[in-house]
C-alpha cells in the first residue's frame, strides 16, 4: 500500500503551499485539503493567470487529479460557492474534479457573526481572525452542536439549522452585538444548493481504498503550525490542528499511513493577525521585504508583517510534524539585501537557548541573529541549481545544517516554472 503525503506550512501560514501544491499535482492522484477553511488563501500562478483558493485543493487546476475537502475542514456554503463559479468560468469543471467529505461542518451566517462579535469584545487584545467564523464552528464541533454537509442530504436540515440559530442569537443578544441575519441567509442558502451539485461521500473509506490500489495522495495544510490550536502561540491561533497529525484525524487516514511530509517556509518570516512574532523588523528593512514579496494578506489584504528567519522556531515546527523534507519559498524577494540575517538562537529570561520555549512574549524573549551573505542577483530567471549564487548555496546549506533537514525545491517566483529542484 502507498503512504500519503503531507504538504504544510512550517511558519504562520502563507508560505507558499498553494503554488508548491500545484507544482506537484502531477505526482498525485488526491489532492486532499484536511483542515482549516476560507480562513486561508492559497495562491496559484500559471500561464499568467493568478487565482486564489479558499476552500477547494490547489490541485483544482490539472486534468487528472481529484481533489477532496475533508471531514476536518469547515466550509462556508457562500465563499464555496463563488470559488466553484469563478472556476467554472474558467473551464475547470469542478463537478467531476472535486469531491466533499460528508463529515465536514458548515460554517453558518451567525458563526460569522459570532466570530466578528468575539473579536469587538477582546478589543486590542483580538486575535486579529480573518472573521469567517472559523472560531466558532469548531467550538459548535468540539461542543457537539454542529451541522456537517450529510445533514444537508436529511429531512430536518432546516430545523436543525433553526435549532443551531437559535442558541446563536442568545450568544450574540450576550454579545450585545448587532446584526441582520435575513440579509445574510439567502445567500447561504443558495450556497447549500450549489454545493448539493457535488458528490458528498465517505473520504475515509475512499482515500483508504484508493491508497489500498496503489493511488497517490498529497494532503493539503492550511494555515502554519505555528498557529496550530496546541503548538501555536496560543491564544493567538487559529482552531484546527495545522500540524501533520491534522491530516490523520482531518482526513481519516493512520499515522502509519502517512510517507514523506513535506515543510514548506519562506526564506524570511511573515505573520498576518495579532500575537507574538520574535524576529519581527518593525522598520525600513521589515518594510522594504514587504514591498518587495508583496506580502499583503490573499484572503484579507491586510499588510503582513514581516521578520527575519526563526531557525529555532523552524526546528520546533519540523519537530512536531516530522518533516522529512523542505522547500524554501520566496529567495527571490532577498535579492536586494546584501546582508541577510537569520536568528539561530533567543535571549529568554537572562539565558541563551536554541529551542522555541512556552512564552515568547517580547517581554521575555530576543532574538539572537548571525549574518550571512547575501547573493544580490536576480534569481526569477534560473531554471536549473547549477545556475543558483554561491551564496544562496550557502544559504540554503547553512538551514538544512542547522535544522537537520534536507531541502528539495527552492522556489525564486509566483509562477509554476519559478521552482528550482535540487
Ligand atoms: P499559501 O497560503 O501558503 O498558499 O500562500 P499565499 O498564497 O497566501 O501567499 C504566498 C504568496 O507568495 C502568493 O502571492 C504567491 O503567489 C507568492 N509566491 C509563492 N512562491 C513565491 C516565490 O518563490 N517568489 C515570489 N516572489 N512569490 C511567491
Ligand atoms: P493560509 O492557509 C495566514 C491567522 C489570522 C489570525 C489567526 C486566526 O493562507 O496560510 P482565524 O480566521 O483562523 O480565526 O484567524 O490566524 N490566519 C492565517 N494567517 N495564513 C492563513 O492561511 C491564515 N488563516 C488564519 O490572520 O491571526
Ligand atoms: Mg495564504
Amino acid at each position: 500500500m502507498l503512504k500519503a503525503d503531507v504538504l504544510l506550512g512550517l511558519q504562520w501560514g502563507d508560505e507558499g503551499k498553494g503554488k508548491i501544491v500545484d507544482v506537484l499535482t502531477p505526482k498525485y492522484d488526491f489532492i486532499a485539503r484536511f483542515q482549516g477553511g476560507p480562513n486561508a488563501g492559497h495562491t496559484l500562478e500559471f500561464n499568467g493567470i493568478k487565482h486564489v483558493l479558499h476552500t477547494i485543493p490547489s490541485g483544482i487546476f490539472h486534468p487528472t487529479a481529484l481533489n477532496i475537502v475533508g471531514n476536518g475542514v469547515v466550509i462556508d456554503p457562500v465563499i464555496f460557492k463563488k470559488e466553484v463559479d469563478a472556476l467554472t468560468k474558467m473551464g475547470v469543471d469542478v463537478k467531476s474534479k472535486l469531491l466533499i467529505s460528508k463529515r465536514a461542518h458548515l460554517i453558518l451566517p451567525t458563526h460569522r457573526l459570532l466570530d466578528a462579535a468575539s473579536e469587538t469584545s477582546k478589543g486590542k487584545n483580538k486575535i486579529g481572525s480573518t472573521l469567517k467564523g472559523i472560531g466558532p464552528t469548531y467550538m459548535d464541533k468540539t461542543g457537539r452542536n454542529g451541522l456537517r454537509i450529510g445533514d444537508i442530504e436529511g429531512n430536518d436540515f432546516k430545523e436543525k439549522y433553526n435549532v443551531l440559530v437559535e442558541k446563536h442569537k442568545h450568544l450574540l443578544a450576550h454579545h450585545k452585538f448587532e446584526y441582520n441575519l435575513a440579509e445574510l441567509e439567502p445567500a447561504w442558502f443558495e450556497g447549500i444548493e450549489a454545493l448539493k451539485q457535488l458528490q458528498f461521500i465517505d473520504t475515509e473509506h475512499y482515500l483508504n481504498n484508493a491508497m489500498s490500489s496503489g493511488k497517490r495522495i498529497l494532503a493539503e495544510g492550511a494555515q502554519g503550525s505555528l498557529l496550530d490550536i496546541d503548538f501555536g502561540s496560543y491564544p493567538f491561533v487559529t482552531s484546527s490542528n495545522t500540524v501533520c497529525s491534522g491530516a490523520c484525524s482531518g482526513l481519516g487516514i493512520a499515522p502509519n499511513r502517512i510517507g514523506n511530509v513535506i515543510g514548506i517556509f519562506k526564506a524570511y518570516c511573515t505573520r498576518v493577525g495579532s500575537g507574538p512574532f520574535p524576529t519581527e523588523l518593525e522598520d525600513e528593512v521589515g518594510e522594504k521585504i514587504r514591498q518587495i514579496g508583496r506580502e499583503f494578506g490573499s484572503t484579507t489584504g491586510r499588510p503582513r508583517r514581516t521578520g527575519w528567519l526563526d531557525i529555532p522556531a523552524l526546528k520546533y515546527a519540523i519537530m512536531i510534524n516530522g518533516v522529512t523534507e523542505l522547500m524554501m519559498m520566496k529567495a527571490d524577494i532577498l535579492s536586494d539585501f546584501d546582508v541577510i540575517k537569520v536568528c539561530t538562537h533567543y535571549n529568554y529570561k537572562g539565558k541563551k537557548i536554541d529551542y522555541l520555549p512556552y512564552d515568547i512574549d517580547p517581554k521575555f524573549l530576543s532574538p539572537v541573529y548571525e549574518d550571512l551573505k547575501g547573493w544580490g542577483c536576480d534569481l526569477t530567471k534560473f531554471t536549473k541549481k547549477e545556475e543558483m549564487p554561491k551564496e544562496l548555496v550557502a544559504y540554503v546549506k547553512y538551514i538544512e545544517a542547522a535544522v537537520k533537514t534536507p531541502m528539495t525545491i527552492v522556489s525564486i517566483g509566483p509562477d509554476r516554472k519559478q521552482t528550482i529542484m535540487l
